[in-house]
């Protein structure tokens, strides 16, 4: 049986009770993270952490805890589940209990959950397809806000329109992200990804494959990417904790390049890989 933390004791998954008075429920007033584990490795958790903390102070919450007692509640879900070869770990903080009114209450206690999972294995090393979408989500994309209808439905869109994985958002004519997911093109060998703003999450895998990138010495530029260089590059990859890199082959049902992953998604991949098997990868 899955265990998971609540507000101060670990507990079976399916004990795990909020009140329908919380805000999260009631307001989708919180944020979360999703960090990955390999093996025994919690990658990058200080980025995770510090990402948290950023939005946390962006929604005028405090941190309910110091980044040594995040570190114990993750490791304490991941010592009593069981241990796969990759699992995440899913923490979720709202604004906690309150009647419901749009201000803010002072001195709420604020709810604090976090559950482990295995990341379902998907082999995607033959090509995802994806579709484009306008990014019809908020101006605040920076923070991991658990408010995600928009990126329910341009996902759900994605799927219907032709089974692909994943939307990719244009605002302004220029490509922001996936619904859940960072992008990268590449255009003449050189791998480019859009410049973090409030326009987009700062993907942790983003930033990987970034630092990967460099010191494998593969170009790489993060620059704003428009929808014509979109359209037109040779390769596209999306990232996250739970997906790697994924090549996209398919966009809108067009091939991207040849219609196969591409040369540089194959280095940027293998260098992801032998990321994953070292044994303390932060
Ligand atoms: N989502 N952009 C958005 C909008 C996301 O939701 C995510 C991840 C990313 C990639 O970030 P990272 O590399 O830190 O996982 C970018 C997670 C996995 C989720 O919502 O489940």
């Amino acid at each position: 049986m899955s265990i998971a933390y609540l507000n101060g004791s670990f507990l079976p998954l399916e004990e795990a009770r909020v009140s329908v008075l919380d805000r999260g429920f009631v307001f989708g007033d919180g944020v979360y993270e999703v960090i990955p584990v390999f093996g025994r490795t919690i990658v990058r958790l200080g980025a995770h952490l510090a990402r948290l903390q950023d939005s946390l102070s962006a929604i005028y919450m405090d941190n309910p805890h110091t980044d040594a007692e995040w570190t114990a509640i993750v490791e304490g879900l991941l010592e009593r589940n069981p241990e796969g070869e990759d699992r995440s770990v899913y923490i979720q903080v709202t604004r906690g209990v309150a009647p419901r009114d749009h201000f803010i209450p002072k001195d709420i206690e604020p709810t604090v959950f976090a559950m482990c999972r295995p990341i379902p294995k998907r082999d995607v090393s033959g090509g995802v397809s994806a579709i484009t979408h306008e990014d019809i989500r908020w101006q605040y994309c920076n923070i991991k806000a658990i408010t995600l209808l928009p990126s329910v439905l341009v996902r759900e869109e994605a799927r219907r329109r032709d089974g692909s994985v994943e939307a990719i958002l244009i605002r302004d004519g220029l490509v922001t992200e996936g619904a859940a997911s960072n992008v990268f093109v590449v255009q003449d060998g050189v791998a480019c990804t859009p410049p973090k703003s409030h326009r987009l999450l700062p993907g942790i895998t983003r930033d990987l494959v970034v630092d990967l990138l460099r010191e494998g010495g593969v170009p790489c530029e993060e620059k704003d990417v428009p929808e014509s260089m979109l359209r037109g590059a040779a390769e596209v990859w999306l990232t996250s904790s739970t997906m790697g890199i994924a090549p996209v082959t398919r966009l809108d049902g067009r091939p991207v390049g040849s219609g196969t992953p591409g040369e540089v998604w194959r280095r940027a991949d293998a260098l992801y890989q032998a990321f994953k098997k070292q044994p303390v990868n932060n």
